[in-house]
């Protein structure tokens, strides 16, 4: 894209953001990954009269295989922490979800916008006030919900016990102050009490695994019991590989807690597109999570909820046309989501 246009999405995102004069607005990189992006931000932020500035992390001295959550080497770089908290909003293109170093910038007060998609996608994914107010909507209902079920025509039916952890929403920006959001997210989500988690998913061919950016191709069974995957395996009659996979990436990690059941919810954009894999393979799969009335589970750490749980092993899996129930209120049917709130106002959905 030429990068006068994404200067002016930027602009359009600093400015939903709520970015004005006399503010300072952080950009952190690392190695030499997504330089332009920390360009465009910069020129957006003194558009708006803000002060900014660009941290830029070295690349990780060694490559470590698998991807370990959050760990963009900020842990051993107290004077970096302390610039990023130092400023009003960071632009986050480096991904450091999930530490440590991103809950103690939050805590000072910082708001936080992860921008690491494909630009094209963040541009078809531009956030909007209206999407935030669907997706608050989501919000309510899930956070007066005691129960969640989700169900699917290829067997799965599971239980997760709420109230021990907030609701959380990501609608792509933030203005308030120790927020976090990310560009390109339209979807709601919270988690189960630790022990609340139980009954059977089953995978279908065309759910995603992420971080494997991939679509399950054969049937995958998930049994879980009190919060946590007892046994993962293929149907009989079927190919058992993604199964197999799963099992050994959960493996590698080493770490019973890869098993516990994380959050849980749905995506709202009609704007994001189921088959978005076939067009990035890379990036994060965040379009994937938020396509209107996928139903996300997930497994590993709880810890951006609060909870104790902070194993680097994180699997998020948006699931195709199933129904989600919340205090027995249908409110995902096949992935149609039911609440007129929710839906579009202009697709005549
Ligand atoms: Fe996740």
């Amino acid at each position: 894209m030429n990068p006068t246009l994404f200067n002016e999405l930027c602009l359009e995102q600093l400015t939903l953001s709520k970015v004005t004069e006399g503010e300072t607005v952080a950009v952190l990189s690392r190695g030499d990954e997504r330089l332009e992006y920390a360009a465009s931000f910069m020129w957006a932020a003194q558009k708006l009269g803000a002060s900014t500035f660009h941290l830029r992390l070295p690349e990780p001295v060694s490559a470590a295989g698998d991807w370990a959550v959050g760990d963009v080497g900020l842990g051993d770089n107290p004077l970096a922490v302390d610039a990023l908290k130092s400023a009003d909003m960071v632009v986050d293109t480096a991904l450091m979800l999930f530490s440590k170093e991103q809950t103690a910038i939050q805590a000072a007060g910082t708001r936080i916008l992860t921008a690491v998609e494909p630009i094209p996608l963040l541009a078809r994914l531009m956030p909007t006030r209206e999407m935030r107010e669907r997706v608050e909507v989501g919000e309510e209902y899930l956070k007066k919900a005691r129960s969640l079920r989700i169900t699917s025509p290829h067997g799965t039916d599971v239980t997760y016990q709420l109230g021990a952890y907030p609701t959380m929403t990501e609608y792509g920006y933030t203005d308030e102050p120790g927020r976090w959001d990310h560009w390109g997210a339209s979807f709601v989500f919270t988690g189960a009490s630790d022990d609340g988690v139980d009954g059977t998913i089953v995978l279908g061919p065309g759910d995603v695994l992420l971080p494997f950016n991939s679509y399950v191709q054969n049937p995958v069974q998930f049994t879980i019991e009190k919060g946590f995957v007892r046994d993962i395996r293929g149907l009989a009659g079927h190919s058992s590989l993604d199964a197999d996979l799963l099992k050994s990436y959960i493996e590698s990690f080493e770490d019973p807690r890869g098993y516990g059941m994380s959050h849980v919810g749905w995506g709202l954009d009609e704007r994001a597109r189921w088959h978005g894999l076939t067009q990035f393979g890379g990036g994060l799969g965040l379009e994937l999570r938020s396509y209107y009335g996928n139903v996300m589970i997930s497994t590993g750490p709880n810890n951006e909820l609060g909870g104790p749980n902070d194993t680097p092993c994180h699997l998020d899996i948006p699931m195709h046309g199933c129904s989600l129930y919340l205090d027995d209120e249908l409110i995902v049917d096949k992935g149609e989501l039911t609440v007129d709130e929710m839906r579009p106002a202009s697709s005549g959905r």
